[in-house]
């Protein structure tokens, strides 16, 4: 494994500019928090603060549901016919697509996110992410009801009011698009929670919305932690949906929230354990790239990562071989230098908490092929990982790492890949590398989680919903599913001409 630029960020490429905005948005303007408190955004890439960010508690949530609730109430937004939203979606995501390059630095710092996929794959994806959704915003319609008896009936889809959008930090910017372009579509106001991680972008497309024409108090963004701003939206009584991605544990939290206040709806996208089943019949040179980048890809920080690769015993040994191959010509660095394909993990936490892992696998018995150690000794990078010979009842086999830790499992029939798929509690996404389409549509049909890739992985598209089976959550989030997290269904019945009216 190559290691570059890891000590520091004297060399990088990229100067790292004045940062705009790091105040909270309510209303329509960029405010203090009511305590004046503030707190440090760090770049993991030194552990040093970047800047210093408005700290939102229960005071400023209050105030940006309040904005919500009025643009909701009272503003156009969802009054407006979907066409005119979506023209104003569309000059948003024009705005974003000027300026990737500023985008894509505010995720790099603030995540260790590599640039060079920021402003290729990242920002103008978010830009396309709106784009699908204001291209739906003016196709939310219900159905005409022939019903049973002499009425008839039809229904309205109808934006279900102000929504909760609490979102993680390792995909900042998409996370961000993932619940604000649909809720957008479907006519709701907003109030988004980005991680404390990561707040930089989600306070720079609140600019960017402002620019674009989305009425105030439309999107608002609190910044600040998990169990004080974030809490307070989980348990506001006109918060009428909460939109969550992250962990599992707090996605309990967040539901125990919803039902003892207003019992308002909740759709979660939790972590996952998925699977990558590789046959014995797989082409083990394209089977090994996807393993690998099904671990490695976001350093592992990716909750459909393939962190179990199961592989058939025929072609095991050989798998395990070139993956540990592969992983050293694996290059760990600097996020901004383009020959880097692993930066550093996103905080000191996450850190941690890999190399502890790590260190249980170890533990528990584990081989290790490959990696298992931090890189330099600044900022928060780690090697590459393989463990082979792991077993099902191994912590690293049942609890999401998020990181860059393969656990690779050797079985020997399609009956017994299938029933250890499914072997864990969660049930997000999962791979099948075979050429026997018999094989893959069983296998497709018996895994329990919400994406299935054939011969492929991360094959994600905007049209394309994924979310969680079992413990991976509920609800969809892409595709036009989403938008049904953003509504709610009115039947309006009549009678027929001269029909009795009961
Ligand atoms: P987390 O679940 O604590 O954080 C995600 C978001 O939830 C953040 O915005 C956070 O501020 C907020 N939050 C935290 N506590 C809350 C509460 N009581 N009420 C409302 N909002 C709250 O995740 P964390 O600690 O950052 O990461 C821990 C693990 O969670 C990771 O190692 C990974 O396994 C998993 N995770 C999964 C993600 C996914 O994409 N499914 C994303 C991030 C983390
Ligand atoms: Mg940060």
């Amino acid at each position: 494994m190559a290691v570059l630029d890891v000590n520091g960020s004297s060399e990088s490429p990229v100067k790292i500019p004045e940062i705009k905005f790091t105040k909270l948005f309510i209303g329509g303007s960029f405010v203090d928090s009511a305590s004046g408190k503030t707190f440090e955004t760090v770049d993991p890439r030194t552990g040093e603060a970047i800047a210093r960010v408005a700290e939102g508690d229960k005071e400023d949530v209050d105030l940006a549901v309040k904005a919500a609730r009025d643009a909701f109430d009272h503003g156009p937004w969802p009054r407006l016919s979907g066409r005119a939203r979506g023209r104003i979606m569309l000059k948003f995501a024009d705005l974003i697509d000027e300026h990737v390059e500023e985008l894509a630095l505010l995720d790099t710092i603030d995540a260790g996110k590599l640039f060079s996929w920021g402003k290729a794959v990242d920002i103008p994806g978010v830009a396309e992410l709106l784009r699908y959704y204001a291209g739906a915003a003016d196709k939310i319609h219900g159905d005409t009801l022939k019903m049973s008896r002499e009425f008839q009936a039809y229904t309205l889809r109808e934006p279900i009011g102000v929504v909760g959008l609490i979102i993680p930090w390792n995909f900042p910017s998409l996370m961000f698009f993932i619940k604000v372009a649909p809720a957008l579509a479907a006519g709701c106001t907003m109030v988004v929670k980005p991680a404390q991680q990561t707040p930089l972008s989600s306070l720079y497309y609140a600019h960017l919305a402002k620019l674009a024409g989305v009425p105030d108090g439309v999107i608002n963004v609190v910044t600040g932690n998990g169990p004080t701003a974030g809490a307070a939206i989980c348990s506001h009584m006109d918060v009428d949906k909460v939109s969550f991605t992250g962990s599992t544990e707090v996605g309990r939290l967040i539901m125990q929230a919803a039902a003892m206040s207003n019992l308002k709806s909740v759709s979660l996208e939790l972590g996952g354990k998925s699977p990558l089943v590789i046959f014995d019949d797989a082409d083990v040179d394209k089977a090994t790239d996807l393993a690998l980048l099904g671990i490695l890809f976001n350093k592992g920080e990716i909750c459909v990562a393939g962190s179990r690769v199961l592989v058939q015993e025929g072609i095991y040994d050989e798998v395990a071989k070139k993956l540990a191959e592969k992983a050293k010509r694996w290059v760990v660095g600097d996020p901004f230098n383009p020959a880097v394909n692993q930066g550093p993990q996103v905080d000191k936490k996450q850190f941690e908490r890999i190399l502890s892992y790590i260190e249980h696998g170890k533990r528990e018995g584990a081989t290790l092929l490959t990696g298992g150690k931090p890189c330099g000794h600044k900022g928060y990078y780690i090697e590459p990982t393989i463990f082979k010979d792991v077993t099902d009842n191994m912590r690293i086999a049942q609890e999401e790492i998020f990181g860059p830790v393969m656990s690779l499992m050797k079985f020997k029939t399609i009956e017994e890949a299938i029933q250890r798929a499914n072997a864990t509690r969660y049930g997000l996404a999962a791979g099948i590398v075979t050429k026997d389409i018999d094989v893959a549509n069983r296998v497709s049909r018996s895994i329990r989680a919400g994406i299935i890739w054939i011969n492929c992985y991360f094959a994600f598209d905007n049209d394309c919903p994924y979310g969680g089976y079992k413990m991976s959550g509920f609800g969809r989030e892409q595709g036009l599913h989403a938008l049904d997290n953003y509504l709610q269904t009115k039947s309006v019945v009549t009678p027929i001409y001269n029909s009795p009216w009961l």
